[in-house]
């Protein structure tokens, strides 16, 4: 589903972001990314939804080919790979429905279509009261609920989390674990980059480690038969 093979990432001026990356996700799989701020994280999310292409090695997302994808095809990609930016990336001067909406919009759905599916995302994460409100009037941990509801209304097959809890206290990110559990128990790929331990040591899931641009570890915690 995701596979990485010597992948680089060398910026201009020399900055490497990555550096022979190897890596396999496969369908469905729950992955934490963790690392020290500069570790290149945010760098893999940004090549994964081919927003910066690789300097060496290729990449495979959802069957798409991220070097050979064609310009016309990257809209393809990203309505398979839900991203949750770091900054969050809302609308200030558009409501939560119009900010959740907006994917279907672009996409071509009806907006009858398009209504009834926020309407049912705003739902799943519990913030439907909030729909007509603008970003400036909510929570971090809301607004964090929101840009997740955004990058979840095309139903995408694998979901990007960068630092979804950043800045939220203990019982609101554990919240958002949740969610992001719950999204991934009904079939989606999540990877969720973090510097939250406390959450990651708790939860028994594979973790892959980043050290400047290198990965250095790669560990799968099976969970045992009533051990969840
Ligand atoms: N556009 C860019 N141009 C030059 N260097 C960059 C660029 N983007 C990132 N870098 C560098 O690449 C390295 C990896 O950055 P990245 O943003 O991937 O780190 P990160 O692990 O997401 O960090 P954080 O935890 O702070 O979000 C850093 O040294 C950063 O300065
Ligand atoms: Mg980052």
């Amino acid at each position: 589903m995701i596979k990485l093979n010597k992948v680089t990432k060398k910026f201009t001026l020399g900055t490497l972001g990555l550096f022979d990356i190897n890596l396999t996700v496969e369908k469905g799989e729950f992955v934490f990314l963790v690392g020290p701020t500069g570790s290149g994280k945010t760098t893999l999310f940004r090549l994964l939804i081919r927003d910066i292409l690789p300097s060496g090695g290729t990449i495979i997302v959802a069957d798409y080919d991220i070097v050979k994808l064609p310009q016309g095809k990257i809209s393809h990609l990203r309505k398979k790979v839900g991203v949750v930016f770091q900054s969050l990336k809302l609308l200030t001067d558009r409501t939560i429905f119009e900010n959740v909406v907006l994917p279907l919009e672009f996409s071509g759905f009806a907006s009858d279509e398009a209504r009834i599916r926020v309407e049912e995302v705003l739902s799943q994460l519990g913030i439907s009261e909030h729909r007509n409100k603008f970003p400036v009037q909510l929570s971090g941990g809301e607004l964090q609920r929101v840009a997740i509801a955004r990058s979840l209304v095309l139903s995408p097959d694998i979901l990007l989390a960068d630092e979804p809890t950043g800045n939220l206290d203990q019982i609101t990110s554990r919240e958002i674990v949740k969610l992001l559990l719950d999204i991934n128990s009904k079939g989606t790929t999540v990877i969720m980059a973090t510097h939250n331990f406390d959450i990651v040591n708790s939860m028994k899931k594979r973790i892959i480690s980043l050290e400047k641009g290198r990965l250095i570890r790669d560990e799968s915690h099976k969970e045992k038969e009533g051990d969840k």
